[in-house]
């Protein structure tokens, strides 16, 4: 029997879990080294890839392959140059040598799905926020690592683990504040027994642990310059990276830390209070609070409308994330779930209820009560014509069809118009935004065909647009001319991108 597995495919760090023969999520560990998470570094050899820590040992020697938070260029027409050792932007030129953020992110997929044998479909979670162009990134990376694919939101798989959690029994609304390695994730969802509705979702892709060991650097190197007069050689050395985020974890749980720093001028001690690193990282944390004010705001209660705020991610061992939670939610979050291995658990949870038959009776019945009823996370529009009454003159608009936070599955239809008389075509884009906007330079077109009109189209024949979302990401969008009937309709799920066959002849590694 092939196995499903859940798969976090984090920015800093990944882990793979897997029901067990009594239908619990069980994290599989790596069998040489036995962590149960593994590095997202991924060093590339000429035949060889290396993926986990020693990745990072090899980046120590060979920086230039060695390539570290993927998951942030997933959305990004970029490529790897390992001669360069840095992304490169392919301005839409597809032959730039290097590699994609779906190959590298595939050889991580691949490590992990070796943990276990005849794996062959894999659930993979992304931040709710993660746009169309890094979800299809995502299926292609797990594509290439040869794994039948569906995405979930990772919030939406830790809730799903907490509610499944034996002796866990909530009712009412819940906060998962998921703060990791590189993105920060706010949901707000209904609880009631086993069954979870999303409400709203808010974050920012570019909040994470990674950031603040940026911000440790620094201190370490003001510090060290001056007492020896110089700075830091390299502020960029994952060596220093490594220090950094040492010193960061252990002021989780001290109030001082003593370094020894290796720099130009020799070695030099140094001390770091966790005053000094709170007041460093003091713009992220107002951005944090910032961002669970308006998860409020999106799900329309106060703070005493929530039940429980539930810690998800690396990042939430710090002792200001329970602070600012206390503070906001006039309550302490809730402790015990373990916040490296929640998403692993909740994709694997997710992954049976979306193969129920291929699991035996003891797991079917440890989530048969398990109901997920998700959002669409943006605005999906199309663009319209029509006059700008400031300059009074025509002007391309963007206009939203389903409205961010719709609950799924959803089908919204609007009404829209032939343009001019003997108009052939009408395009039919369909557009994505985190805002609700009407100017198109801030949306992305994420489909773009034509619908050829009848030969005798006049100016406003009615058009009827219809986007239906389901539950599994998939929206099929109908342009329709109503006059002649003629329609254009375009089903959109992210299924992995056109230049696939190549990626995936230009990949072949033995990976370790
Ligand atoms: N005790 C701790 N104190 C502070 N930070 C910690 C601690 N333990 C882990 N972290 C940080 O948590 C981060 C990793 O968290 P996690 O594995 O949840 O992130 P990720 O899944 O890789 O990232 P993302 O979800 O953002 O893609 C790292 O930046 C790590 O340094
Ligand atoms: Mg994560």
């Amino acid at each position: 029997m092939s196995k499903i597995v859940g798969i976090d495919l984090g920015t800093t760090f990944s882990a793979i879990a897997i029901l067990d023969d009594l239908g619990n999520p069980e994290v599989l560990s790596d069998p040489i080294n036995n962590n149960r998470i593994t590095r997202s570094a991924v060093y590339v050899g000429r035949e060889k890839a290396i993926v986990g820590d020693k990745a990072i040992d090899a980046a120590v020697t060979n920086k230039k392959n060695t390539i570290l938070e993927v998951k942030s260029e997933m959305e990004n027409d970029v490529v790897w140059s390992t001669s360069k050792g840095q992304w490169i932007d392919r301005d839409g030129k597809k032959d730039v040598k290097g590699y994609t953020p779906s190959q590298i992110s595939s050889l991580i997929l691949s490590k992990l799905k070796d943990y276990t044998s005849g794996v062959k479909k894999a659930v993979v979670t992304v931040p709710a926020m993660f746009a169309e162009a890094a979800r299809v990134a995502t299926i292609d990376a797990a594509k290439l690592a040869k794994l039948d694919v569906e995405l979930i939101n990772e919030p939406t798989a830790a809730v799903l683990h907490y509610a499944n959690l034996p002796g866990v029994s909530i009712s009412g609304r819940v906060l998962i504040f998921d703060l990791g390695g590189g993105t920060f994730d706010i949901t707000i969802a209904a609880v009631k027994d086993k069954k979870i509705d999303v409400i709203t979702s808010v974050g920012d892709k570019h909040l994470g642990g990674r950031r603040f060991d940026e911000e440790i650097i620094k201190i370490l190197d003001k510090k060290y310059k001056k007492a020896k007069g110089k700075g830091l050689d390299d502020l960029n050395d994952e060596k220093l990276f490594l220090i950094a985020e040492r010193i960061k974890k252990i002021l989780s749980n001290k109030e001082t830390v003593s370094e020894i720093i290796e720099g130009p001028k020799g070695p030099q001690k140094i001390d770091i209070t966790r005053k000094e690193f709170e007041n460093s990282i003091d713009t992220y944390v107002e951005k944090i609070k910032m961002l669970m004010e308006e998860a409020l705001e999106r799900a329309d209660c106060k703070p005493s409308n929530i039940q429980q705020t539930l810690l998800v991610g690396g990042s939430t061992r710090m002792p200001f994330v329970s602070e600012i939670i206390k503070k906001i939610m006039k309550k302490a979050p809730v402790k015990g779930v373990n916040v490296d291995e929640a998403v692993a658990c909740g994709a694997a949870i997710y992954a049976g209820i979306q193969n129920k038959d291929e699991l035996n009776p003891s797991q079917k019945k440890a989530i048969a009560k398990v109901d997920l009823q998700d959002i669409c996370n943006f605005y999906m529009g199309t663009l319209m014509a029509t006059i700008d009454q400031e300059k009074d003159q025509w002007g391309v608009v963007n206009d939203v069809v389903i409205p961010r936070d719709t609950k799924l599955p959803c089908s919204i239809t609007k009404n829209y118009a032939v343009l001019h008389d003997d108009q052939e075509t009408i395009d039919c884009s369909v557009t994505q935004s985190e805002g609700e906007e009407s100017n198109i330079d801030f949306v992305v077109v994420i489909a773009k065909e034509p619908l050829k009109l009848s030969k005798n189209a006049k100016q406003g024949d009615p058009v009827e647009v219809t986007y239906s979302y389901d539950t599994n990401g998939k929206m099929h969008c109908v342009f329709q001319e109503m006059k002649s009937k003629k329609k254009h309709e375009m089903t959109l799920k992210p299924d992995g991108s056109k230049e696939f066959k190549k990626l995936k002849d230009e990949l072949d590694f033995d990976i370790e």
